[in-house]
């Protein structure tokens, strides 16, 4: 089956099925976020995200994508191009999960004479979310597969996000099994290539926030309505079915592959480096053309060098194919050839994107002439040194001023019979990423640790003394003092370095407890301790700002944390230690801690949890934590064995490597109990309060409770207490009733609301006399038009008031345009002597509305435009009562 077959009965098998099609956006898209359009779902996000109304309630897409990520991947593996086109059906609030998985299901298994793609069932396998039971029991619901086809697989590979902020949610893949000539038994978890991904049905609930790419990111929210979004892989179904290896072998990519195999005079499938050649051609070939095609010029920045890139990798491979003659004239037609049919612009546009393609090729063809007469300059130099290898600093000057790819120079040296230091290339690199790396730190404001000089001092001086535990002054020894790059004599006042200190009290920060903060005072000498860090087993580093005088190694000064800092960060660690003892007590086990974060006045931890807490659950928790903080627990420390600890229940909550015996913190004996490194207060009521502040998502199945503990706690509690005031100030009455009145007024305000729109529709019927008088007669039948700012209901109560005052003796027809909130809606009724005629409210609606809608023959109504288009609503509503057209329904 072509390309173009796939395409088409993917698009008529959804539109069958109520789906709009919508044609591909190009391939720049205005949302910021990205270069490209990368998945079908980007033209739709601000309907799925809900911060635009969708025109329709199901849509169905081929859309056009670009992924440069794993550029480096393309004509290696089976199944990545750089330019892909991805099917896609969508529900806005529509259907979700159960249709959206047999809608796939049935049009990958339909026999091909049923326009189906005639996937054997058999084979096919499917992955879900491990969380996602729902997915699961449909599967085996709809599709019977045996649960051993149903794979469950985390965040990583089954929770999909556009890798930035935007709409997500679990999603379920479908794969097919090619046969063992491809690979292991076992499904998608054991071989990827075998078992080819081919549709992805991803439903979207979520919405994400900044963070990692793939998982781990927060999530913000759940989405106003429940949407799906899939997405077909065109290109991959077209290889299962046209029963090629790859997907640079159908019948979309091969002609432009041929073609490059005929120029280089290489024959395709005879040598394996050979063929990834080949296929990167014929991928980038296409890609760069598609490109060009919506707009895309080549340049060093952005869209533009993605292209240039993609142009100069195209034709660096056919050169490395042995064909060193311009190769885009040759190669562009072919790709034209194999694009037109589903795309007509990329002919209507091609001499415009064939000039561009042409200029980029011969500026490349430059560079290489130039660095070519460097290498050729420095290999010559090498050979009359008697040397046999170009020195990596000349690669990295190739690499970096010329933009030669290290391969380039590798091959063009190798030509000359020498080699290329690689090793020194590749420091340079390193070292460049690394002042890359350090500019990123800078910026952030923290002095990079040097690995090499830490470990020294841990050599010479050994571990840190560290007090921590037992004090808050120490009399220390200054060490070392290392600068960005590396050890100093001495720091001036205004330097921030690092500083390590044979003795200290200063909590270095782990266990989700901030460090410490302090001073170091020496007879000369003043800091400010920032931060402080265990950057290697056993040693302490503290970064530092000097304020006064000269900090130099040798010195003696005095460690002194500041006391104020030291309760808070106590009280906050107890404090989390008691929310989470109280979060089990009212949530059972399961809700344990998977990480946490408190310094001084503040805390927040993480647990799995489904679904958000409700109000009564947060303060069942909040009343357990003051208990027993009112209970005034003793807070004991005990060392034991990790056998020992288990015993006791104690609960290990990081991966952290304990050594022979390890460090339990207990709140009312076995009330809490924990294995913990952090400093904590000796008297559970020593933490003052604990106030939650917020309760959210930040992931999925998983919640983040935050809260204010100590003075911040009474702060924040004063300050709640000061805001109900200023609202009681503007509702009189006693404060307790506050709820009450404040439900009143606003009832009240709803009402008040209602009597007016009451006001405005009578108001309105009053006109449908006047209305009815201004009717145009439009070839025997009167139809009386008018716009209104009102409701569904509204509209259709007027129209029927507009129909009831126009002649009964004619054929009649009334129709209300009615705009609210920047929605559209049409409204029409008609009397008996027009249904005489064949006309039908219901049919015109739909007519009028692009088939959305419904009623009566005698009174309907619809909506799903604009409000901007009622205008052409009016308009086409009009021809059709015209040419009276409309059947009875
Ligand atoms: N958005 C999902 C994807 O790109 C499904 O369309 O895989």
């Amino acid at each position: 089956m072509r390309t173009a077959e796939v395409r088409t009965r993917f698009l008529d098998y959804f539109a069958e099925r109520g789906h709009t099609v919508v044609p591909s956006a190009p391939l720049p898209t205005p949302d910021p976020t990205l270069l490209f359009v990368n998945a079908g779902m980007v033209p739709f996000k601000p309907y799925l995200t809900g911060t635009a109304e969708p025109p329709w309630p199901r849509a169905t897409s081929v859309q056009k994508c670009i992924r440069t990520l794993d550029i480096e991947e393309v004509g290696k593996t089976t199944r990545h191009g750089s330019f892909f086109q991805m099917n896609g059906n969508f529900s806005f609030g529509d259907y979700f999960k159960e249709q959206a998985i047999a809608y796939a299901w049935e049009l990958s298994t339909k026999p091909l004479t049923d326009g189906g793609y005639g996937l054997d069932p058999d084979r096919i396998w499917v992955t879900v979310h491990h969380s996602d039971g729902d997915a699961r029991g449909l599967w085996r619901q709809l599709a019977g597969l045996p649960d051993e086809r149903i794979v469950a697989r985390g965040d990583e590979d089954n929770f999909w996000s556009m890798g930035v902020p935007g709409p997500c949610g679990p999603c379920s893949e479908l794969y097919y099994d090619r046969g063992p000539a491809l690979g292991r038994e076992g499904g998608p978890e054991v071989d990827e290539d075998r078992y080819m991904e081919f549709w992805n049905l991803v439903f979207m609930q979520y919405e994400r926030g900044e963070g990692p790419g793939k998982s781990g990111y927060p999530i913000l929210g759940e989405l106003p309505r429940r949407n799906i979004d899939t997405g077909m892989g065109l290109e991959r179904m077209a290889t299962l079915l046209q029963g090629v290896d790859n997907l640079y072998e159908i019948d979309e990519t091969r002609p432009i592959l041929n073609r490059a195999a005929e120029l280089a005079g290489v024959r395709y499938g005879a040598d394996e480096q050979a063929d990834v050649r080949l296929r990167v051609v014929a991928d980038h070939v296409r890609t760069a053309l598609m490109l060009l095609t919506d707009g895309t010029t080549p340049g060093n920045e952005g869209r533009g060098y993605v292209l240039r890139r993609i142009l100069r990798r195209a034709v660096r491979s056919m050169r490395q194919l042995g064909y060193e003659d311009r190769a885009l004239p040759e190669l562009l037609p072919a790709a034209r050839d194999c694009m037109a049919a589903s795309y007509p612009e990329v002919a209507e546009v091609y001499e415009r994107s064939a000039d561009q393609a042409d200029a980029e090729e011969d500026a490349f063809r430059a560079t290489l002439r130039q660095g070519t007469t460097v290498l050729d300059t420095a290999v010559a130099a090498v050979k009359d040194s008697g040397g046999r290898s170009l020195p990596g600093a000349q690669a990295f000057l190739l690499h970096d001023t010329y933009g030669f790819p290290i391969d380039l120079t590798l091959e063009m040296a190798a030509e000359q019979g020498i080699e290329v230091d690689r090793e020194g290339f590749t420091a340079l690199m390193a070292a460049q990423r690394e002042r890359a790396r350090a500019d990123a730190r800078a910026r952030k404001g923290a002095a990079p640790l040097d690995t090499a000089a830490l470990r020294a001092v841990l050599d010479e001086h050994g571990p840190t003394d560290w007090q921590a535990w037992s004090t808050l002054t120490t009399d220390s020894r200054v060490l070392a003092v290392l600068g960005p790059d590396g050890p100093v004599k001495a720091a001036r006042a205004g330097a921030v370095v690092t500083v390590l200190l044979d003795r200290t009290p200063f909590y270095a920060e782990s266990g989700g407890q901030e460090s410490d903060a302090g001073r170091l005072t020496g007879a000369s000498v003043e800091a400010d301790v920032l931060d402080v860090q265990r950057p290697l087993p056993g040693l302490v580093a503290h970064q530092v700002r000097v304020t006064a005088g000269d900090l130099a190694p040798g010195d003696t000064l005095r460690a002194a944390v500041d006391a104020d800092w030291r309760l808070g960060a106590r009280q906050a660690h107890s404090g989390t230690h008691v929310l989470h003892a109280a979060l089990r007590e009212v949530l059972g086990p399961t809700a344990l801690q998977s990480g946490s974060y408190n310094r001084p006045g503040y805390l927040r931890l993480d647990f799995p949890w489904r679904g958000g807490l409700s109000p009564l659950v947060r303060g069942d928790i909040e009343e357990a934590a003051n208990r027993a903080l009112r209970r005034d627990l003793p807070v004991g420390v005990e060392w034991m064995t990790l056998p020992e600890a288990k015993r006791k229940g104690a609960l290990a909550l990081f991966d952290e490597t304990y050594g022979e015996k390890v460090r339990v913190v207990e709140i009312g004996g076995e009330w809490s109990r924990e294995l913990c490194g952090g400093t904590h207060v000796e008297r559970s009521s020593q933490i003052g309060v604990v106030s939650l502040t917020a309760e959210s998502s930040v992931g999925a199945g998983m919640r983040r409770l935050e809260a204010v503990v100590g003075l911040e706690g009474f702060d924040y509690l004063a300050r709640e207490r000061d805001l109900v005031s200023r609202i009681a100030e503007q509702v009189p009455g006693p404060r307790a009733e506050l709820p009450d009145r404040i439900e009143a007024i606003l009832s009240r305000l709803k009402a008040a609301d209602r009597e007016n729109a009451r006001l405005k529709r009578e108001a309105a019927l009053s006109r449908a006399t006047d209305l009815a008088a201004s009717a145009e007669n439009l070839s025997g039948t009167l139809l009386a038009t008018t716009f209104i700012d009102g409701t569904a209901s509204d509209a259709r109560d007027l129209s029927q008031a507009i129909r009831d005052a126009l002649p009964r003796t004619e054929p009649s027809v009334a129709a209300v345009a009615a705009r609210t909130e920047g929605k559209g809606i049409l409204a029409v009724a008609l009397n008996t002597r027009a249904r005489e005629l064949g006309l039908s409210a219901g049919t015109l609606v739909k007519a009028a509305l692009r088939g959305r809608g419904g009623g009566s023959a005698e009174s309907a109504q619809g909506g799903g435009v604009r409000a901007d288009e009622l205008d052409a609503v009016l308009a086409v509503l009009r021809t059709a009562v015209t040419e009276g057209t409309s059947t009875d329904e």
